[in-house]
């Protein structure tokens, strides 16, 4: 049988400051689905949508209800709901998930206005990313599950300068004021997202070098909600234990500052969570297949999985830590979130049937 429901489009909300790596993720979350997300064909080249055979990733800046003119009349930024169009991003995504194709507008990140929108046909998953996928309780109450990218100022800023100043030319003061400049309405709007969020990846300065202001060695947990239907946090040799493990020595490499895991539950925003961290960065990713066999509830569909997801992507940044490694993680969760959500519709009507 092949009822209506059978279809249904699973909805994955991922959230972060712009710049904090959400494109990155997506490479790895649709990597682990098997094909690479690509523009629209024929489409508008500044179309900020990405298409697989599974999956179809939005970004929720099209839902911009200011263009670049607006905000600055109106002295509002991007992360000010204000200039977010909430009701439109929620009807559009309860159409998807209903199986129905919308016409979504685009935000022109060159231009700075609203240009035609594009078709987006209902995908198996459909990805939103970006400032507010959590902002709204009609559109948060659509996700079948969320994420947060969680990047602290002292990482944000080093990867700004990385980026601002090395590629494109802007000076320290000028980097320094932009991120000033967008901090309360983060702080006001984006960031209490992460309360919502079923996992969060949190990133920090490391603690196994003093002082470390560099922002080069990272200190990654894996903030992982218990509870939640088709989600099996990951834990390091003993659920619901709480464990230290440096995995250097015989087997791992380790130079200067080494690797060390943490893992046990502790409590976010007044849920319980299991977090597992992980502070410093492998030598040698051939070697991560260590740390991968001592790992548990993985989702793994082979011995290694992990290890040849980040072999295969080790030019994507963050492949060397944490980061790489984590949002990994969450990709094959995600899948097995998929796959459970999907077999458990075949069941149901099967069951009521039998009643
Ligand atoms: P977004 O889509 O959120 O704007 P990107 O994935 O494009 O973010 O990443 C923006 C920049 O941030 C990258 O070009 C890189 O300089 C830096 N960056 C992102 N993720 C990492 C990471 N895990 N480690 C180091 N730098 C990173
Ligand atoms: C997008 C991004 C925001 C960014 C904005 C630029 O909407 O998601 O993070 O701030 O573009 O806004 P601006 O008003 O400077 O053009």
């Amino acid at each position: 049988t092949c009822s209506a429901a059978d279809q249904q489009t699973i909805v994955i909300g991922l959230a972060a400051d712009s710049g904090c790596g959400k494109s990155t993720f997506m490479r790895r979350l649709t990597s682990v689905f098997g094909g690479a997300a690509e523009p629209p064909k024929g489409g508008n080249p500044d179309s900020n949508t990405l298409i697989s055979d599974t999956t179809t990733v939005i970004c929720l800046d099209d839902y911009h209800s200011l263009d670049r003119t607006g905000r600055k009349e109106k002295g509002v930024t991007a992360l000010d709901p204000r200039a977010n169009d909430f009701d439109l991003m929620y009807e559009q995504v309860k159409a998807i998930k209903s199986g129905v194709s919308v016409d979504k507008p685009i935000y022109n990140h060159v231009t700075g206005l609203l240009d035609p929108p594009e078709l987006i046909k209902p995908p198996k998953i459909l990805v939103i990313e970006g400032l507010h996928p959590m902002y709204d309780s009609r559109v948060r109450d659509l996700l079948d599950f969320s994420i947060y990218l969680d990047i602290s100022n002292e990482v944000k800023f080093a990867w700004k300068i990385q980026r601002d100043m090395a590629e494109r030319g802007h000076s320290l003061e000028s980097i320094k004021a932009s991120i000033e400049a967008r901090k309360p309405d983060f702080d006001a709007y984006i960031d209490p997202q992460k309360q919502y969020a079923d996992a969060v990846i949190e990133v920090l300065p490391t603690k196994l070098i003093p002082d470390d202001n560099e922002g080069k060695v990272l200190r990654v947990r894996l903030i992982m909600k218990e509870g939640v239907e088709f989600f099996n946090p990951v834990y390091l040799f003993d659920q619901g234990s709480t464990i230290s493990w440096i995995p250097c020595g015989r087997k791992l490499t380790c130079s200067y500052p080494g690797i060390k895991f943490s893992y046990g539950p502790e409590t976010y925003y007044g849920h319980e969570v299991s977090v597992l961290e992980m502070d410093g960065q492998f030598d040698r990713l051939d070697e991560l297949i260590y740390v991968e066999s001592h790992l548990s509830n993985l989702s793994t569909k082979f011995y290694g999985e992990v290890t040849q997801q980040m072999l295969k992507h080790s030019d994507f940044p963050g492949s060397n830590n944490g980061t790489g490694f984590f949002q990994t993680i969450v990709g094959l969760k995600i899948r097995d979130l998929y796959e459970q959500i999907t077999a458990s519709r075949v069941k149901a009507p099967v069951e009521a049937a039998k009643a």
